[in-house]
């Protein structure tokens, strides 16, 4: 099978490339990725070798250049490519508009010109984000209401709705993932993980948002690209499955570990000024996807947690090179007068 990327160059799209090329060794990947701040080739530099695998540079939202792409005989495309930090979407949300909504536009219309006359599928990757904040109690289902609260969330709805518009109205063979927070290796050290490992090996402050009480289930991101590999052969079109880790865990909760593991003083930990419009809590049912694809994650909290800070103590110059210069600059704006 021929597999259009794109985003491949970031954190869960990185790890699945490495997945596929692994489980299926006569599969053929093109990642097209823009490189923006947050992809890195590095997370892949494996696979510069590689003849089942070609990285193009390019934005998903130029249309020609992605018409071109399509056109090379693509049987599948899997989107990851999307600004994808809230944080950075409060800040400046209008580069998550083109990328996340028009850039899905841009895909949806190059498949639209080509998937009445050969087989292509479209496997959109969007977040348990878009059903908004929970409270004490339940989890998300696929029909619940969507509820984006955050311009990232409302992108990715955006995304979501003309995905399943074009599959309502053209018959577009499409399919939706909505995923829970994913952590692992390569994951950008703005995200919650990495940022409290990564600041915790130097002795740095660990900022938490809030009273640390805003809950994330938490998927290792293996497990995520194996739920991707399943529903891309054997998802039914026109459907959204929702993957999750049955790990949730309060945000303080997250930092007094990794603290713990690496024998370091909770003193470390600093609360911080509340993100605007936090969502408090994220549960995610996905006895859809168990029950009718036979999916499930394999990697406790405890085991995930272990493997990734081993993986950021093993590569302190992959994310120290990226702590530096504009990502500095971020970090100061976003943190300094907290
Ligand atoms: P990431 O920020 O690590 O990577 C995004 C990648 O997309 C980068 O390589 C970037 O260069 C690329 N990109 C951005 N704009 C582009 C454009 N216009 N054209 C081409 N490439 C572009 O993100 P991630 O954490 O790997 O997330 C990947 C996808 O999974 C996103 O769609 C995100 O919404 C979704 N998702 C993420 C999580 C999570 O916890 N990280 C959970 C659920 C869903
Ligand atoms: P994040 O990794 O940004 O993912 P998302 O907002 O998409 O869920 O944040 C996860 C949780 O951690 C969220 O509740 C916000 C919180 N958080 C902090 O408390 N401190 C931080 O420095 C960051 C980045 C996040």
């Amino acid at each position: 099978m021929k597999i259009l990327v794109t985003g491949g160059c970031g954190f869960i799209g990185s790890n699945f490339i490495r997945h596929i090329l692994k489980c299926h060794p006569d599969y053929f990947l093109i990642n097209v990725d823009k490189l923006t701040y947050a992809g890195n080739l590095e997370n892949l530099s494996d696979l510069s070798d590689s003849p089942r695998y070609r990285f193009i540079r390019g934005d998903i939202a130029d249309a020609p250049r992605i018409e071109e792409l399509v056109s090379q005989g693509v049987e599948t495309i899997v989107n990851f490519a999307a600004e994808s930090h809230v944080d950075r979407s409060i800040e400046d949300p209008g580069a998550f508009m083109k990328t996340n909504v028009f850039g899905t536009f841009v895909l949806l219309e190059a498949m639209r010109k080509v998937f009445q006359k050969r087989q292509i599928r479209f496997l959109h990757i969007s977040t348990d984000e878009v059903y908004g904040s929970l409270g004490e109690s339940g989890a998300f289902t696929e029909t619940t209401p969507l509820a984006p609260n955050s311009p990232y969330s409302a992108s990715k709805t955006a995304a979501d709705m003309l995905v399943r518009a074009y599959h309502h109205t053209y018959g577009l063979p499409a399919l939706v993932t909505r995923c829970s927070n994913n952590y692992g290796p390569y994951q950008f050290p703005e995200k919650l993980i990495p940022l409290m490992i990564s600041n915790a090996l130097e002795d740095k402050e660990l900022p938490i948002y809030g009273d640390g009480m805003n809950v994330r289930d938490w998927i290792y991101v293996e497990d995520h690209c194996r739920a991707l590999d399943v529903v891309l052969h054997r998802g039914k079109e026109g459907e959204v499955y929702n993957v999750g880790g049955r790990s949730e865990k309060p945000n303080i909760t997250v930092a007094k570990t990794i603290l713990d593991r690496l024998g370091k003083p909770h003193s470390l930990i600093r609360y911080v000024a509340d993100r605007p419009g936090h969502d408090r809590r994220y549960a995610i049912d996905f006895s859809k996807i168990e029950r009718e694809l036979g999916w499930k994650p394999s990697v406790s909290f405890e085991e995930g947690i272990r493997l990734t800070i081993e993986w950021y103590q093993a590569h302190r110059e992959w994310w120290k090179k990226i702590k530096t210069g504009d990502y500095l600059d971020y970090y100061n704006r976003m943190y300094k007068d907290r």
